[in-house]
């Protein structure tokens, strides 16, 4: 049997990658993998309340690093970990790649904090695939314009999301091999078609 799988999807805020997650967990059920889909930050009941301050209630920007990996640390102990143990594939809708882009690009904290945050909170578990939903920021920001309640990460100003979306390139660079970077201006029909390359590849 094939070790269960751990995969992560990121990108920058409207760049579609909720919806698109849907349809690549919907294609690897029909091929009869067991899956569990799950997000960050949340995952767990306290990451969910932790989610809930994160995205609502000001702070620092150091704060609101240690917040998403103390959220992260509860996420991998209760959920990823025994899932992948009992070969359940895991989806994450963002890991710790979203704090070296949000946290690390967007905020400015230093990138010797978070790696040493990373390697105490998962040293030893990264992401077998992680898919990188890229897009320009004006296209991503119009995907936003029409929701009603924007939350305290999608109301930053566009400049906050190119830092985040360089942070992010700069990261896939870092681990080619872990990453797919789809191009996601494209329209869905054609996302689709790279999607089910990848499903099949993996
Ligand atoms: P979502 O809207 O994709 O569910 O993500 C919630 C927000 O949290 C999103 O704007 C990105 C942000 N975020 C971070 O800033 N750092 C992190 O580590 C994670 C996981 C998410």
């Amino acid at each position: 049997m094939n070790k269960a799988k751990f995969i992560t999807f990121e990108g920058v805020d409207g760049a579609g990658k909720s919806t698109h997650l849907e349809w690549f967990a919907n294609a690897l059920r029909q091929r009869g993998i067991d899956l569990l889909v799950t997000r960050e930050p949340g995952g767990t009941p306290l990451g969910e309340r932790l989610r809930e301050i994160l995205l609502n209630h000001p702070m620092h920007a150091e704060t609101e690093t240690l917040l998403m990996f103390a959220a992260r640390r509860e996420h991998v102990e209760q959920v990823i970990r025994p899932a992948l143990q009992r070969g359940t594939w895991v989806i994450s809708d963002r890991f710790s790649d979203a704090s070296f882009a949000y946290q690390g690009g967007g905020r400015g904290v230093a990138l010797d904090k978070l790696e040493q945050l990373e390697q105490w909170v998962h040293g030893d578990l990264q992401p077998d695939l992680t898919l990188l939903f890229d897009i320009p920021i004006e296209v991503a920001r119009q995907r936003l314009a029409n929701n009603i309640s924007l939350d305290r990460f999608e109301q930053e100003q566009g400049a906050f999301f190119e830092k985040v979306r360089q942070a992010y390139l700069a990261r896939s660079q870092k681990t080619p091999a872990r990453f797919a970077v789809i191009h996601a201006e494209k329209t869905r029909d054609e996302v689709q078609k790279i999607l089910e390359k990848i499903v099949s590849s993996i």
